[in-house]
């Protein structure tokens, strides 16, 4: 049984990790970092302030690095959020661990202090509070929270014994011990952030944790088994989004009441398109008649035209796709344009501003 920790008395403190490339979801992160993505209608970390400060964080350091100024833009001083937020910037990138050390900077709380640290690209529905109370009550140098995937393969794997504590962070193995894997959300003593080298490119994964497990300091898995969603991949943004709309994970942030789709101010969907899934239609977005549209995530001022079919895919800001095109499980740079009859199938991606010209139909010479 964990006891729960009163974050809201304890102003909470959060250091976001937000510097990476996001280079798995190219295109779409070559113009906004993948932390900034439009999903379900709002800025991906829209999501995560809103559940943190549920939680009763107060206080959030960004720690930056590609195209940092946009998270400024983009949030400003935190106060629609009733946060208080700060901006690091990494000169260049110093890997998780670096980042958490030189966002420390920036950071009020002593010591002795729980610090809660996120990786910007975690969809997760597990209870902070709980994660911080098992933290302070069993006084721990850092507690991880953990996630059973069914496919354990695809990660690094993290054993616990039976008190709790993390056992070993082991690579990546066709046959991994345990399906608890790192959920990218972390309680870390502020003493033990001052202690990671400053200034150095240093990941957490493979030095900082190995080494407190190896120095004998207590490393605790927190593991629940809630949502969770890595959103690294194309196929895992759409299902991030397509999930929030569908209600399967609950966010304060959602812009409306949702059902099987979400359509933006601005947007026109004819009466005739099929449109569902989780689907959200951006701003300005068009779906034309009879198109069908479903688990997919429209940009703004896309054209959808009729006839078309857009499944399990990402159409960017601006673009077109032609009547009678079809897409399934793609991603469509901004202000790109694919023409009649073209199918594109299997992780295919269109770099933004290209230009698929029309495919002849062709009829079968039989008869
Ligand atoms: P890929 O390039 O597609 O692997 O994505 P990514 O760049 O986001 O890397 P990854 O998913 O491994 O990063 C996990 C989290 O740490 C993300 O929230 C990143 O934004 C963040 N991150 C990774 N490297 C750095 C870094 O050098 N500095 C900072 N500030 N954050 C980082």
């Amino acid at each position: 049984m964990t006891e729960s920790y009163s974050t809201e008395a304890a102003h909470l403190e959060a250091i976001l990790l937000v510097g990476g490339q996001g280079t798995r979801l190219r295109p779409l992160t070559l113009s906004t970092p993948k932390p900034l993505l439009p999903t379900a209608g709002v800025p991906f970390l829209a999501h995560q302030l809103a559940r943190a400060h549920s939680f009763g964080v107060r206080r959030v350091v960004f720690a930056t690095s590609y195209r940092a100024s946009m998270f400024a833009e983009a949030f400003g001083d935190g106060s629609a959020f009733g946060l208080s937020l700060v901006y690091i910037t990494e000169e260049s990138p110093l890997g998780t661990g670096g980042a958490i050390r030189n966002a420390a900077r920036a950071l009020t709380s002593g010591p002795d202090a729980p610090i809660l640290v996120l990786n910007g690209d975690i969809l997760s529905g597990h209870d902070i509070s709980e994660q911080v109370g098992l933290h302070v009550a069993r006084r721990a140098a850092v507690t991880l929270h953990l996630t059973e995937v069914d496919d354990p393969s695809r990660f690094g794997c993290v054993p616990t014994g039976e008190d709790g504590r993390v056992t070993a962070f082991l690579e990546k193995t066709p046959n991994p011990v345990t399906n608890r894997i790192n959920a990218g959300c972390y309680v870390f003593q502020r003493s033990v952030i001052d202690q990671i080298p400053e200034g150095q490119v240093v990941s957490v994964e493979r030095e900082t944790f190995p080494g407190l497990i190896e120095s004998g300091e207590l490393v605790l898995g927190y593991a629940d088994r809630s949502y969770w969603l890595d959103v690294g991949t194309p196929a895992a943004f759409v299902q991030g989004s397509c999930d929030l709309v569908l209600g399967r994970l609950a966010s304060p942030a959602l812009p409306g009441p949702c059902g099987e789709s979400l359509a933006l101010p601005g947007s026109r969907v004819s009466p005739s398109a099929k449109i569902a899934g989780g689907t959200v239609i951006g701003p300005g977005a068009v779906v034309e008649s009879d198109a069908s549209v479903r688990g997919s995530v429209l940009y703004a001022d896309c054209v959808v035209e009729s006839g078309a079919t857009v499944a399990d895919s990402v159409v960017g800001v601006g673009a077109h796709i032609a009547s009678g095109a079809v897409l399934r499980d793609v991603v469509i740079g901004d202000g790109a344009y694919v023409g009649p009859g073209n199918e594109l199938l299997a992780g295919a991606r269109v770099w933004p501003g290209v230009r698929l010209p029309p495919r002849a139909v062709r009829f079968s010479s039989d008869g």
